[in-house]
């Protein structure tokens, strides 16, 4: 792969003293999670089911849509807050791919993950972030997972807290013999007021499959996308890094994509939203829109000791 002179900084060894930032692992099994919270208030939770992030507080209050049946006990992916998919995204091919055998979305949203710990920034006396790292490799998969997806990988997730500013970076490494194809997305239920008053804004011209149409590609041609029934969209490739969700004319996120170049617009509404069995309330597709950045039209091809590293950067702008 080409390396790129914008990539998001190298980890950093986790420091026994990170001044500043409380960092608190709670819950056992399944259930356990990492609260991380900076001396100025703003906080983020990572359960290490999935490394879903579950939560993530600033100034404005929270900025993830959790659902109120979402599952928090490792028995299914998480409903909600930001969800992992890797290694391929939605239902696999059918057949004759090597992820064939895998359910929608993959394995990593189901997995337990390792949390490596936390490292602070490489300025010492800069407190205002901190960042938490979560692994997860073949060899921790669960038997299930292994057999549909044989190939050794190991995932390096870094879950990034500033003042307004969450950072979700994957980096994925082939530690097998043999090349691998794979597709990531980050599946981020972001929390808006009422969808009725929101607009999409930063995808005009680009490319889209919509899925809800039969899978047809169109292009978007008006500048903002306004949400009124049932969305389903995959837009790719995005020549521009940020998509804005604006609400009541005011920005409320920007979404900032880093060597990801496609982006999932998903909003069930009601029949859809009624039908899971995890979301809840049934109205509560009119307070999430899912902004899911990733790489998922066609494959990444990694060959034997490569690395992929892409993320977003979601920023609050309340
Ligand atoms: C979106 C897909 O990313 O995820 C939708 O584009 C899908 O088609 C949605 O319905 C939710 O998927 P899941 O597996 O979490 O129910």
């Amino acid at each position: 792969m080409v390396d790129r002179a914008n990539r998001p900084s190298a980890l950093n060894a986790p420091s026994a003293a990170a001044p500043g930032a409380q960092v608190d692992i709670t819950g056992s099994g399944a259930s356990s999670k990492v609260i991380a919270t900076l001396p100025s208030g703003e906080s983020v939770e990572v359960l290490l089911f999935g490394a879903t992030v579950i939560s993530w507080k600033s100034g404005g209050g929270e900025n993830l849509w959790l659902s109120e049946k979402a599952a928090l006990d490792g028995s299914k992916a998480v409903r909600g807050g930001v969800p992992v998919v890797f290694p391929v995204f939605g239902p696999p091919p059918k057949e004759g791919h090597a992820t064939s055998k895998l359910p929608q979305h993959g394995f990593a949203r189901t997995s337990r993950w390792e949390f490596l710990g936390k490292s602070t920034s490489e300025d010492a006396l800069d407190t205002s972030s901190v960042k938490l790292d979560f692994g997860l490799s073949s060899s921790s998969l669960s038997e299930d997972a292994r057999s549909q997806w044989p190939l050794d990988f190991g995932l390096i997730y870094s879950v990034t807290l500033s003042k307004d500013s969450l950072q979700t970076v994957i980096n994925v490494r082939n530690e097998g013999e043999t090349s691998f194809e794979f597709q990531f997305l980050l599946h981020t239920y972001l929390r808006i007021k009422d969808i009725t008053k929101v607009e999409i804004t930063g995808l005009l011209g680009v490319d889209y499959i919509d899925k809800v149409l039969n899978a047809t590609t169109h292009k978007q041609s008006e500048p903002s996308i306004k949400i009124s029934g049932e969305v389903d969209r995959v837009y790719g490739p995005i020549p521009q890094d940020t998509t804005t969700v604006v609400e009541d004319g005011k920005p409320r996120f920007d979404v900032v994509r880093d060597n990801l170049q496609d982006t999932t617009i998903w909003n069930p509404w009601t029949e859809k939203a009624k039908a899971m069995g995890d979301f809840a309330p049934d109205s509560g597709f009119k307070e999430m829109v899912c902004v899911e950045v990733g790489a998922v039209n066609g494959w990444q091809k990694l060959d034997k000791g490569e690395v992929f590293e892409g993320g977003q950067t979601m920023k609050s702008l309340l």
